[in-house]
């Protein structure tokens, strides 16, 4: 339910989702450009006002195609918003429970590859996402953009490390993975989903099951050993993504 029309010079549309914080609506700027207000629940701001801006630090700091650009703040009678480029597409949760597809071994190696990509870029800068999910990726068929910074950290701090978002993106995969499986479920994932033993070995080292990967560039690899969806698996990397996404 939207209860206002306007939050300051913005216009809102539409509701997009809500969750733990608060409440994100697309919106647009005088000029007719859609902008994401995120607003957070006037509680948690009052009870995390430090925690709320790791998100708007880390997201300043941050120029990448598939994250959403943070664009300042609004203070407000209505509360307090962050203003974020608008990313365009579903979420994997949407297209895989309201949309119910059944993703492709071809989308799932995009989607796969085009996260790895942000992941690199991310970890190069010192930063662990925290909390990459089905709800915080949207797809719209072509390209896939990484939301939700709330939990994101700088790794310099010590206890937060890139393997969460390993395990993170090994979930993620296994719900891809999942839309095609409807057979009644009886065992763990490796029981049930029919993968080569590549393909299981290499979600086994993403969610801590095997010996864990070194850094984001040998996740990036062995991913393109293990999912490209056709039969050219002797090409390099660079070449395989040129070709395929
Ligand atoms: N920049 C954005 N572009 C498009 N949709 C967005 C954007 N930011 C958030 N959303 C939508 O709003 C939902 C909730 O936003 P999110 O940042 O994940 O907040 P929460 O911390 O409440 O989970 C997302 O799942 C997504 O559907
Ligand atoms: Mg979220």
């Amino acid at each position: 339910m939207i209860f206002f029309r306007h939050a300051g010079i913005y216009t809102i549309e539409s509701k997009l989702g809500g969750g733990r914080y608060g409440v994100c609506y697309l919106a647009r700027d005088p000029e007719g450009r859609r902008v994401v207000l995120k607003r957070f629940r006037p509680k948690m701001f009052r009870e995390n006002s430090g925690e709320n801006h790791h998100e708007a630090v880390i997201l300043s700091g941050l120029a990448h195609p598939a994250v959403p650009e943070f664009l300042g703040v609004l203070n407000l009678r209505q509360g307090y918003f962050f203003i974020l480029e608008y990313k365009p597409g579903s979420t994997l949760r949407s297209l895989l429970f309201r949309q119910r597809t059944e993703f492709t071994d071809e989308q799932i190696f995009r989607i796969g590859a085009q996260l790895l990509d942000v992941l690199i870029y991310l970890h190069s800068r010192s930063v662990v996402h925290g909390d990459l999910s089905i709800s915080n990726v949207v797809d719209d068929g072509r390209q896939v953009s990484l939301l939700d910074f709330g939990l994101a950290r700088y790794m310099d701090g010590g206890d937060i490390s890139a393997d969460l978002d390993y395990s993170c993106f090994g979930n993620v995969l296994l719900y891809l993975l999942y839309s095609r499986y409807h057979e009644q479920k009886f065992g763990a994932w490796y029981e049930e989903l029919d993968l080569s033993d590549q393909k299981k070995e290499f979600l086994k080292r993403l969610l801590g099951l095997a010996e864990a990967f070194p850094d984001t560039e040998s996740v990036k690899q062995e991913f393109f050993n293990c999912f490209p969806p056709c039969d050219d698996q002797s090409k390099p990397p660079s070449a395989q993504s040129n070709a395929l996404i």
